[in-house]
């Protein structure tokens, strides 16, 4: 029975049914659209709007619905139109008139776009253990390698020496940053409650949308109602900020398929997380980590999706609006998954230490201490810089190292060289100098690593 009889003197086509219906994925709001509702009928209760006896039996109704939903009881109609439509229906064949009195000074508008805030809410509290999961995995590993040499890269060319851990901490503070993006979209989103919006110009009831707005876990009501009943930005705040989350998952996953190469050979995948090959009986291959770098794609596609729905919608609700959930649901969802499968893959690689600190010992890494160490004696950096490159030079020519050049060679390119110079660009001391603030001094990413769990523990 659709909601719109008596304008009507037909039933809607069947196959256009199923095109405008939205419960195969509403449906998944059920628990926040009765909540919702509950918040609604109690209000209605308070205000006098509906008597004590109705709202008594309302109550206990939506109650008995999503008990019955929970324990299986009671199965989501998928015939149904939507969500609200069906919770609704149900309400009226358990409980009669009183049920059709739930919907007075509502409209499924401003109800919906209270179920939409509600269900990313409870998507967020989901979201948010698992980056804090894969942080303090992270903060584990970083102390762990905290003296462990590699190479740090720019324009994926050597570049200077670093330790593993430190590498580590950087996505750290990616993965911290988008907790509290979620958060900051989390506090807005939660600021002001749409409902009471009703179809979009609010309702001549003595409604308290105070109380509606508090009950239900808002700072208050918003302040208008088309925006209230039109706003979807914070879906789009949403998917823009899992769309981050994405774009570092992706970059940490490129970097561990590269470590797994044999160029590399940095870090080896656990069997239970890697794949084999049909034909190749040697191959052992990081689907996973290849598989969270393809799915970012999907999570950019579903932040796309939502701003171009938006983009032309004249105020208030429009229908395209419907196509909210499926995208959203899309991108929290292909995150949560790949952080199901990323973290305990992250946990459980084997970090090659032998090969960071082989790949460190070649590529000149530490061309940059050696000019710091002229510096040191009195030469302004340029010059140092320049004195440097001719070594560098040199040392490619003769097919030696930093390290194995003699001095004289040294001297002969600049005398303010001596014996020291061989202890200024060991790659230890190059990484345990670089002490400051953010730098990958290994007392450094041990002290930032207990910070930061220290801090997931408040
Ligand atoms: N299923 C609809 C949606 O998700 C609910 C709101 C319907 N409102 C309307 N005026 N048709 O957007």
């Amino acid at each position: 029975m659709k909601l719109w009889t008596g304008r009507f003197s037909k039933e809607i086509d069947k196959k256009t049914n199923d095109f405008n219906s939205s419960i195969p994925f509403d449906s998944r709001m059920y628990k926040e659209d009765i909540t919702g509702s509950m918040a609604h009928a109690t209000m209605l209760g308070a205000t006098g709007i509906n008597s004590k006896e109705d709202t008594d039996k309302i109550l206990n109704g939506l109650q008995g619905i999503l008990d019955d939903i929970e324990s299986g009881k009671l199965t989501i109609d998928p015939e149904a139109e939507d969500i609200h439509t069906f919770v609704e229906g149900e309400l009226t064949s358990r409980i009669g008139d009183a049920g059709k009195r739930l919907h007075t000074s509502r409209s499924r508008n401003d109800q919906v776009a209270l179920d939409d805030r509600l269900v990313i809410k409870t998507e967020c509290d989901k979201l948010i253990p698992k980056l804090e999961e894969l942080i303090t995995i992270l903060c584990k590993m970083a102390k762990e390698y905290s003296h462990a040499i590699m190479p740090g890269y720019t324009h994926l060319q050597r570049a200077q020496p670093i330790v593993f851990g430190h590498h580590l901490m950087a996505y750290v503070e990616m993965f911290l940053r988008d907790i509290s993006r979620l958060n900051d979209a989390k506090a807005r989103m939660m600021s002001q409650c749409p409902l009471g919006s009703g179809a979009l110009a609010g309702t001549t009831y003595p409604i308290d949308r105070n109380m509606t707005a508090k009950a239900l876990g808002f700072d208050g009501p918003c302040m208008n109602s088309l925006d209230g009943v039109s706003d979807r930005d914070f879906f789009i705040e949403f998917a823009s900020a899992l769309s981050l989350i994405s774009v570092h998952l992706s970059r940490f996953a490129e970097e561990i398929i590269m470590w797994c190469s044999w160029e590399f050979k940095f870090v080896e995948l656990d069997d239970a997380f890697s794949t084999g090959s049909s034909i190749m009986p040697q191959k052992k291959n990081p689907d996973i980590a290849e598989l969270v770098r393809g799915k970012s794609g999907r999570v950019f596609g579903d932040l796309t999706t939502l701003l171009t729905m938006m983009k032309g919608l004249p105020l208030a609700y429009d229908k395209d609006m419907q196509e909210d959930k499926e995208a959203i649901f899309d991108a929290f969802d292909t995150v949560n998954m790949c952080l199901t499968a990323f973290n305990p893959m992250v946990e459980t690689m084997t970090v090659k230490t032998e090969n960071m600190r082989h790949a460190a010992a070649s590529g000149f890494i530490n061309a940059t201490d050696c000019a710091d160490y002229l510096v040191g004696k009195g030469l302004p950096f340029r010059d140092a810089y320049k004195c440097t490159g001719e070594l560098v030079a040199l040392c490619i020519k003769e097919g030696l190292t930093l390290e194995t050049l003699p001095l004289e060679k040294y001297q002969a390119v600049c005398d303010l060289f001596d014996d020291g110079v061989y202890e200024a660009i060991n790659l230890e001391r190059c990484v345990s100098q670089r002490t400051c603030i953010g730098a990958p001094a290994p007392e450094n990413v041990e002290k930032r690593a207990d910070e930061v769990l220290g801090m997931l523990k408040k």
